[in-house]
C-alpha cells in the first residue's frame, strides 16, 4: 500500500524548534504542514508522538515555524534524522540561535522566513497529532527563495520556477 506522503507531494518541508520546560531548545523536520488563515496567520503541521518535538510541545505550548532554503537541504535531513533525545542539533550542525521576541524557543540565524507561534490546538489523528499554532510573530528575511521540497523518506523534489496566470 502506497504510504500517504507518496500521493500527496510535493510537500514544503518546515525546521520546527522547540524547548523542554526547561529552555533547552530542540529543531526537527516536517513536511505535513500548511498555512490555514491569512489574517490572523495560523499554521498547521502534524507530530508523531515518537518525536522529541511532541515531548517538547506537550511541556512548553510554544513553538518556531522556519522555513529553510534548498540549499539546506543537508541542515533539513540531518534534523529530520537524529532525534533531540540523542543529540544537540544546534551543536552538532553549528546552527546559531537567537532569543523570539513571543515564545519561548529561539530562532535560528539565516533562515528565510521563521513564525513564533502558540499552540491553539493539540489533537490526535491515527499515528500523528495535529498542532495548529497562531502566528504571534513573523520574521521575513527574503520571500524570493526555493524551498525544500519534500516526497517521501529520503525522497525530494525540485520546482523549476512559477507560473503566473492572466
Ligand atoms: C523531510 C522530512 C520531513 C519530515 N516530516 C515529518 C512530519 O511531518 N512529521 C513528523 O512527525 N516527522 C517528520 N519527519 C521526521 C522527523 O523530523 C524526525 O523523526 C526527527 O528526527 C525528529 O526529531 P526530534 O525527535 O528531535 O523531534 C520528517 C523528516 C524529514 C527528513
Amino acid at each position: 500500500m502506497a504510504r500517504i506522503s507518496e500521493m500527496i507531494f510535493p510537500r514544503v518541508t518546515a525546521l520546527v524548534i522547540t524547548c523542554d520546560s526547561k529552555g533547552k531548545p530542540d529543531i526537527a523536520a516536517f513536511s505535513f504542514l500548511m498555512p490555514i488563515s491569512f489574517e490572523p496567520k495560523y499554521v498547521a503541521f502534524a507530530v508523531s508522538p515518537r518525536r522529541k518535538t511532541f515531548e517538547n510541545l506537550k511541556e512548553v505550548n510554544e513553538f518556531v515555524l522556519a522555513i529553510p532554503s534548498r540549499d539546506m537541504i543537508n541542515i533539513v535531513w540531518a534534523c529530520g534524522t537524529r532525534s533531540g533525545r540523542e543529540v544537540d542539533k544546534f551543536a552538532l550542525l553549528g546552527l546559531a540561535t537567537e532569543k523570539a521576541e513571543t515564545v519561548k524557543p529561539p530562532l535560528v540565524r539565516n533562515m528565510p522566513v521563521q513564525l513564533e507561534c502558540r499552540v491553539e490546538l493539540f489533537k490526535e489523528f491515527g499515528d500523528h497529532w495535529l498542532v495548529v499554532g497562531r502566528v504571534l510573530k513573523e520574521h521575513v528575511e527574503k520571500l524570493d527563495f526555493q524551498p525544500v521540497l519534500h516526497y517521501s523518506k529520503n525522497v525530494f523534489a525540485t520546482v523549476s520556477g512559477r507560473i503566473t496566470l492572466e
